[in-house]
């Protein structure tokens, strides 16, 4: 045995069995492997605001630019999101990304011996943050692609520390309502923690958002998190946060390194927090990608699963016709991608016949529905 797998050996079998996380490809990747010139790629690959960063945070950002030798300090940003949510400042956590309060939940709340429950089909960070620890996932059928509340409530053991829940899910984009969330939160044990992934929350229609902050009062056992990745334009600064019962955030921030959100950051969320109107507009923006995308479909003849985040999953019909034949969703991703189109493919997620889109700019949209008639013609 050579001395590099006795060192990996040191590794706990439960992190060496981790699958990968599989990344959206880069443009600059792309554009070296196929010799292209990186304006004419489109990417819409990893569900970010087509816009970019608002204006205002770019400012804001511009202006921090000179404070970079000191520290972080998160007191702005949790002040203006404790302003913004109605909560007080120690029921908030930043993080790196919602992704890193994703992974202080499983680290403050799972360990080996222990397990948790998520449905088929969910972001795939709750895995992560579940063999990271050791702990035992439980996952349950999805239905019509979406959670199965019940199914996910029946499949809670004694040893089930954490519930992770996206609504939105991503990649189905499928969501829950108000009143089928709240009976589980009735329903599921109390001394059982519930995460609640509202990445997409702000592309929802006002009238279908669930008062989950609001709920955090009465199920001391609810960890709601949150993005500045989606509709903010922050993908690539890497801000999200948790709002939980203040005896639950302390623990958050046990495991929490001191300064998770950097300089930059913060000053980005502050401004993108104040910047109704950009956030306004691009909420309109993907209302208008979404219909460009499903009318484009229709067209084409394909089968979309309906969809209310900033991407939508359409499948890409097997060969032969009558859904015995080939998956063909792999080979039209590449396809895709010679015509410098990069969207995601989903077979990682069981999903094989399946395509995700981000809803881009409309003539993103429109680049992109036409390579997908090419590519399904020829
Ligand atoms: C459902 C869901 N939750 C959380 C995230 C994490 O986003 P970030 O770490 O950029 O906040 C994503 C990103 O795609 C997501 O789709």
């Amino acid at each position: 045995m050579s001395i590099i797998s006795d060192i990996c050996e040191l590794s706990p079998g439960y992190v060496r069995a981790i699958a990968p996380y599989q990344p959206g490809k880069p443009i600059t990747e792309l554009a070296r492997e196929l010799g292209l010139d990186e304006c004419t790629i489109v990417k819409l690959a990893s569900n970010e605001n087509p816009r970019g960063i608002s204006p205002k945070a770019l400012a804001a950002v511009k202006l921090a630019l000179t404070e970079l030798g000191r520290y972080p300090d998160g007191f702005e940003l949790t002040q203006a999101l404790s302003a913004r949510l109605a909560v007080p400042m120690e029921q908030i956590v930043l993080g790196n990304g919602s992704n890193d309060v994703l992974e202080l939940a499983g680290m403050a709340f799972l360990a080996p011996g222990c397990s948790a429950v998520y449905s088929q089909h969910a972001f795939a960070v709750y895995p992560l943050a579940t063999q990271a620890r050791g702990a035992r996932a439980i996952v349950t059928p999805a239905k019509n692609f979406g959670h199965d509340l019940n199914a996910m409530l029946a499949a809670v053991k004694p040893d089930t520390h954490v519930v992770f829940i996206a609504n939105p899910n991503n990649p189905t984009g499928t969501m829950l309502t108000a009143a089928e969330l709240e009976s589980f939160l009735l329903r599921v044990p109390k001394n059982v923690i519930v995460v609640v992934d509202e990445a997409y929350n702000e592309y929802l229609d006002p009238l279908l958002r669930c008062p989950s902050i609001a709920w955090i009062e009465r199920f001391p056992n609810l960890i709601v998190t949150r993005t500045f990745s989606k509709v903010y334009g922050l993908a690539g600064l890497r801000v999200g946060y948790a709002v939980c019962h203040a005896e639950v955030a302390a623990l958050l921030n046990r495991v929490r390194q001191p300064f998770n959100v950097n300089n930059l950051a913060i000053v980005a969320a502050v401004a993108a927090l104040e910047d109704a109107d950009f956030v306004r507009e691009s909420y309109e923006l993907n209302v208008i990608g979404m219909k460009q995308l499903q009318d484009g479909c229709r067209s084409l003849g394909l089968e979309w699963i309906p969809s209310y985040g900033n991407f939508v999953s359409i499948e890409i019909p097997r060969s032969g016709g009558n859904g015995t034949g080939q998956s063909q969703a792999g080979a039209v991703f590449q396809k895709l991608l010679r015509k410098g189109v990069i969207v995601r493919p989903l077979a990682g997620y069981a999903m094989p016949d399946h395509l995700r889109v981000t809803i881009g700019l409309p003539a993103e949209n429109a680049r992109f529905l036409d390579a997908l008639d090419a590519v399904l013609k020829g």
